[in-house]
């Protein structure tokens, strides 16, 4: 039986439970205008009798499904037959120990594993759901996709596009509030590209619209088989410990798209028996981006079994509208005050019994700094996972010994501009180098040496530099 017989959209609210053929491309339930998830009859399907079984496919990686670090798991999102599929070698992603960045988040040697999601194809984890995204919009016969995106979604938009010639795609972004590296692969990949006047926020809702009236195929996270890719991230996670679960996952949060197939993910696999245990969740949010954080922390809000206050929400949109806040962080991926995959993150937060984290601009500048002297190259919305950590080691929350995974979103190579300014801007001039109030001091600036044409010179200067 093809595995496309075995699966459907059911939306998230209980109350409703609408299910939907997958042969429809649905940003939304038409019922009750809820999110939808792609669900298996598990029961039907052939599934790994262990995860190590996924591993030996690992033996046949000339053939591209198997190179995939998405597909080969395709019995965990079975939702498209094999001559469906398009992929461009995505997932070849790793996760490292790291004593020096432990060292930094106060935790034991050995105890800290990130998984450097910067190495895919556009240079972040997007397109571990894109891959997955544009395999429906095939499925489904599209033509035309388009995304609103911080940058990065729109870089993996982008790059599938012009690999695969299958779809024409435009992508929304806010204007100015894009970093350098992501912007110039959108263009660099042919995309056509809306710079909005207005923030991500703006751009998210337009994009909605767009695509229902003009009946485009919509490639952001609202699209529930996007984040069956992104549970992949998972299961190499999990690959690498040697199907050891760790203890915590810490992930940036912007518009929760990862946290939310994270907690699919392991649910999942909880569910078919592959593991034996559910780690625990830690959604990092910027501080000036924060409503996660808010919501779950400050007010309580929580998954209630499919039925969260949305008197909660509502209000603190309500309250957000009235002062006018918008989001504004230097990790600008994560630089978003509506995530719309705010209650498949409740739910989340639920399965794993995780919790929520802000940290400020300075904290993710610093320890964007300490990554890079660790010799991970990420951008500052990843760093935000490592901030967290911090904070939630000096909290006392986790515990030095305890097994954590840090998960590093983007490539260092995405906001070059922000890593200079950090490094060579004087004390007192951050706000003008950056942009952004909100950083005061570089304490792991590495600065640059400005040194005349004179042998002399450069002479002492590498001497000097030889001694420190
Ligand atoms: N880290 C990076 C590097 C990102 O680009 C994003 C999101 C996140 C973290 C947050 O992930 O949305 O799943 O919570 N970037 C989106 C974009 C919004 O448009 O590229 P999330």
């Amino acid at each position: 039986m093809a595995p496309t017989d075995n699966a459907h959209q059911r939306c998230i609210n209980p109350q409703c439970g609408g299910q939907y053929s997958i042969d429809q491309a649905l940003a939304g339930c038409p019922s009750c205008g809820e999110l939808l998830d792609v669900v298996y009859d598990w029961d039907r399907l052939p599934l790994p009798r262990s995860l190590r079984d996924i591993e030996a496919r690992w033996s046949r990686r000339n053939e591209p499904l198997e190179f995939s670090g998405v597909w080969r798991f395709r019995q965990l999102l079975p939702f498209a037959r094999d001559d469906q599929i398009v992929t461009i070698g995505e997932g070849q992603t790793i996760l490292q120990n790291s004593p020096a960045v432990a060292a930094y988040c106060g935790m034991s040697p050995g105890k800290l594993f990130l998984q450097y999601e910067g190495l895919n194809p556009s240079g972040s984890f997007k397109d571990n759901g894109m891959t997955a995204a544009v395999t429906h919009a095939r499925l489904v016969g599209a033509r035309h996709a388009a995304c609103a995106s911080t940058g990065n979604t729109s870089a993996s938009l982008a790059i599938f596009a012009s690999a695969t010639r299958l779809f024409k795609v435009v992508v929304f972004v806010g204007s100015g509030k894009i970093a350098y590296g992501k912007l110039s692969q959108a263009l660099d990949f042919g995309a056509k590209t809306l710079q909005l006047v207005g923030d991500f926020d703006d751009a998210m809702r337009q994009v909605q619209e767009v695509c229902r009236r003009e009946k485009i195929y919509l490639c952001n996270s609202l699209n529930p088989f996007r984040l069956e890719g992104q549970k992949a991230i998972i299961y190499r996670v999990l690959e690498s410990l040697h199907w050891e679960v760790p203890d915590w996952i810490v992930v940036p949060g912007g518009n929760l798209g990862n946290s939310s197939a994270f907690g699919k993910a392991l649910a999942e696999l909880a569910h078919l028996g592959l593991i034996d245990r559910i780690p625990r969740l830690a959604i990092i949010n910027a501080a000036g981006a924060n409503t996660l954080f808010q919501l779950y922390e400050e007010r309580g809000l929580r998954w209630s079994g499919g039925n969260p206050d949305t008197e909660i929400i509502s209000g603190f949109y309500a309250e957000m509208d009235r002062a006018r806040r918008r989001a504004s962080t230097l990790a600008s991926a994560i630089q978003i005050n509506r995530p719309v995959n705010l209650k498949k993150a409740l739910r989340a937060l639920d399965v794993t019994q995780g919790l929520v984290r802000q940290v400020s601009d300075q904290e993710i500048l610093d320890a964007k700094a300490q990554a890079g002297a660790g010799g991970f190259g990420c951008e500052p919305a990843s760093a935000a996972s490592i901030a967290g950590l911090r904070l939630l080691r000096e909290q006392g929350v986790v515990g030095a010994g305890e097994r954590v995974v840090c998960i590093l979103t983007g490539h260092q190579l995405k906001d070059p501009t922000t890593t200079v300014a950090y490094h060579s801007a004087d004390a007192g001039q951050f706000e003008s180098a950056l942009g952004k109030d909100g950083v005061h001091a570089a304490p792991y600036a590495n600065r640059p040496a400005v040194i005349e044409n004179d042998l002399d010179k450069i002479i002492d200067f590498v001497r000097a530099a030889a001694r420190d």
